[in-house]
């Protein structure tokens, strides 16, 4: 049995390719809550979130060509393109995957959105589904 316990799902991201298009449609779809939009530059994408704590939505545009998102858009169109599982110990889970020989994206954990550390495992390493990893910063 693993020692890593998941806390569920975090996000699940879809591939868009006009941010300000696609929010106005789940806006207006869903009535769902725009919690922020946010550049993140080390990915080279622009970022939406609906909603708060776990099971948000994340609309992420390219914002610039020949990027892996903007070669995913061009490659496959709109759709979606990772989810994101809320862990509760991510080096644990790294270690887990790289000791089952897991494909994975990021050895070692990066600093995402909100200080969060987050890892991808490649679709290789996951049922064919591009999946982060992600260890929220420690509530106070
Ligand atoms: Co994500």
């Amino acid at each position: 049995m693993s020692q890593v316990k998941a806390k569920g799902l975090d996000h699940v991201a879809i591939a868009v390719k006009d941010l300000e298009q696609a929010i106005a449609f789940y806006q207006a779809t869903f009535g769902l809550e725009l919690a922020e939009i946010e550049e993140v530059k080390d990915q080279k994408v622009r970022t939406a979130i609906f909603g708060h704590g776990l099971g948000r939505i994340e609309l992420i545009c390219p914002t610039e060509p020949d990027t892996s998102v903007a070669k995913f858009l061009d490659k496959r169109g709109e759709g979606l393109h990772h989810i994101c599982i809320e862990v509760d110990d991510i080096e644990a889970c790294l270690a887990e995957l790289k000791q089952q020989g897991a494909a994975l994206i990021d050895q070692t954990p990066k600093i995402g959105a909100g200080g969060a550390k987050i890892a991808f495992i490649h679709p290789k390493g996951a049922h064919g589904v591009l999946t982060e990893l992600r260890q929220g910063p420690k509530k106070p």
